[in-house]
């Protein structure tokens, strides 16, 4: 009766490909293996459910869809999430797909199946002429934490500008400017100047063309925009430009 029980199940499962993102382990599993929730409650009662290799009868336990789940030592659920690092280079497009230029995902080399690939998403997009650290992830509920403006996650850039930097622009860029065209104005952000012609900028938003139009203001060009951080992510200069890496141990450090 169990083992045919059992055998049912893992037969549904595998013909059952739902995906989550977070709920109750008793739900997930009624729903992936069409039994009711009776049943369920029997199996983990039984210590046949495991949660990332740990045994549980907790029924009201929660879930995500990168969560490890088996039943009988049978793997009813695996996806593995990936957290990326990318150097993008000047001249490759933010995009998933593009018909003039190369994307962000076309460089991601790290043996990715196609299905891999097409799973991530980026984590606040660069413009064309724009260098530095991207994310990529398929695990939204990652890259949302990052990107909720609730959060004003920090984004570092160094700007080089045409013209020298007054420091004016200090107090201008803390206060805000109104932009008419989406009728906002943008959060405070923290301008240090480096050198005549350097500043480093700080986005808690990602307003489109932010920084050159913030510089625009003053008539100064922007020459060179490369971001180095987003959060506590901060780029591996040492990671060539075009070239990606995996980020390790993202779980316990979203920000
Ligand atoms: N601000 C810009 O103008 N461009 C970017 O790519 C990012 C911020």
């Amino acid at each position: 009766m169990e083992s045919s029980l059992s055998n049912l199940i893992l037969t549904l499962f595998n013909s059952i490909n739902m995906s989550i993102s977070r709920a109750r382990l008793d739900r997930f599993i009624s729903e992936k293996c069409q039994i009711n929730r009776k049943k369920v409650r029997l199996l983990l009662a039984q210590k046949r459910v495991s949660v990332d290799d740990v045994i549980t009868s907790d029924t009201a336990q929660i879930i995500d869809k990168f969560s490890l789940i088996k039943l009988d030592g049978q793997i009813i659920q695996e996806n593995q999430a990936f957290y990326i690092m990318l150097h993008k280079p000047i001249g490759v497009v933010c995009a998933t797909k593009d018909n003039k230029h190369k994307t962000v995902i076309e460089l991601i080399d790290l043996n990715l199946t196609s299905a891999e690939k097409a799973s991530l998403h980026i984590v606040g997009r660069l413009d064309l002429n724009t260098s530095g650290l991207v994310l990529l992830t398929n695990d939204s509920r990652w890259s949302e934490q990052l990107t909720s403006p609730v959060n004003k996650v920090a984004k570092r850039y160094l700007v080089t500008l045409k013209n020298p930097i007054h420091s004016e622009y200090i107090s201008a860029f803390a206060n805000g400017m109104y932009f008419s065209y989406e009728d906002i104005t943008t959060k405070p952000v923290e301008l240090n100047i480096l050198s005549q012609y350097c500043a480093e900028v700080f986005l808690t938003e990602g307003r489109y063309h932010q920084i050159k139009r913030m510089f625009g203001r003053f008539d100064n060009p922007v020459i060179a925009l490369h971001r180095t951080s987003i959060g506590s992510y901060i780029l591996d200069e040492s990671l060539p430009i075009g070239e990606s890496k995996f980020i390790e141990n993202i779980r316990s450090n979203i920000f």
